[in-house]
């Protein structure tokens, strides 16, 4: 296999990576793809960089665990993703189940960001530092989560410009998912930038998490313009967290040509423009993905398959950076 990694830079972008997790760096065969900086250029800590796992009890910060993803990243010259700050899921029970003011909460929130941001100070490309805060369903736009009901929108650009204080040299991004095309969640997320700039808090990029489903995915030109629309903003745009499911299992070979030309989709987009800066698979192995126990029977959504061969899909994203 020609390398991922080393073709989207050549076609010029920053990178292409994967996330990882603690436990997968004890698979040898796994490893060696992953390490492998012509591969993957960039990392990302699935989890151990969360809120339950950096602050278990509250003051308490430990970065053990975190530290062994970026560790890992920096002995194989890798860009990293870090992932992330405020999210209102993986919260230790002290954060959702206290009863909060605002001005207490603000504090909890300042400290959580200083300490984590501090910790990795000079190491991380970017911060996702707010999370999933749009909800799909919700009348205002915004999740009503711990953070939303005490602090109000306000604790958006609180957690930006707190960041930013601690670390100026990291990339501030928002990362969601069902934003990457047009429609009502995309302008939430279009205005909850620009909430972020009218408070004169810095925001570098959207994260465009791109967990898409075989069939369902959006064309190259309607993920293109909602990139556009972004950069409009004055932010970049990347592609955090991409993977692409099968809602019924096992995959046929016109459903894997299907799951290519996807995977192809968020590839051109990407390629085309010069704001989206690279592209992040939520694991590169179906073995590691996080859909079956999430999604009951789908699954088949990494670019590899469990035993490490490559899909139809890899050769489609290859040929396409290739040529770019
Ligand atoms: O570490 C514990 C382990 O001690 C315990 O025995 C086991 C039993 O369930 O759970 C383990 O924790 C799991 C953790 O992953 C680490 O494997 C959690 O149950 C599980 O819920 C958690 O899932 C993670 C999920 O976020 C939680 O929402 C996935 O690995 C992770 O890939 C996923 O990532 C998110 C992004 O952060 C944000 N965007 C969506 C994406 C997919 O959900």
């Amino acid at each position: 296999n020609a390398n991922l990694n080393q073709l989207a830079q050549a076609a010029g972008k920053l990178y292409f990576g994967s996330a990882t997790d603690n436990s997968e760096l004890s698979d040898s065969a796994y490893v060696a793809i992953l390490s492998n900086y012509e591969e993957f250029g960039q990392i990302t800590p699935g989890n151990t960089q969360k809120w339950e796992y950096t602050e278990p009890t509250e003051g308490n910060f430990t970065y053990t665990e975190g530290d062994v993803i970026t560790d890992f990243a920096e002995a194989n010259g890798q860009i990293l993703r870090c992932h992330n700050l405020v999210w209102y899921n993986q919260l230790p029970s002290w954060v959702t189940s206290d009863t909060w003011t605002n001005a207490t909460l603000t504090a909890v929130m300042e400290a959580h960001i200083q300490s984590e941001v501090t910790h990795y100070k000079g190491q991380c490309y970017a911060w996702d530092v707010v999370n999933e805060a749009l909800d799909d369903n919700s009348p205002t736009g915004y999740r009503t989560d711990v953070f939303y009901e005490t602090m109000g929108v306000w604790y958006i650009p609180f957690a930006f410009a707190t960041a930013a204080a601690a670390d100026p040299d990291a990339k501030l991004y928002y990362n969601d998912y069902n934003i990457e095309y047009a429609g009502n969640k995309a302008t939430a997320a279009v205005e909850l930038v620009e909430l972020i700039q009218s408070y004169g808090a810095k925001i570098d990029g959207v994260g465009l998490q791109g967990h898409f489903i075989v069939g369902e995915t959006p064309s190259a030109s309607t993920l293109l313009a909602q990139i556009e629309t972004y950069a409009a903003l004055g932010v970049e745009v990347a592609y955090t967290e991409v993977d692409v499911r099968f809602t019924s299992l096992p995959p046929t070979t016109a459903g894997l040509a299907q799951q290519a030309v996807d995977y192809g989709s968020v590839t051109s987009a990407c390629l085309s423009s010069d704001s989206c800066v690279g592209i992040t698979v939520w694991d590169f192995d179906d073995a590691y993905s996080w859909i079956p126990s999430t999604f009951s029977g789908e699954g088949d959504a990494c670019l590899y398959w469990a035993n490490l061969t490559t899909k139809p899909a890899y050769d489609t994203v290859e040929s396409l950076l290739a040529s770019a």
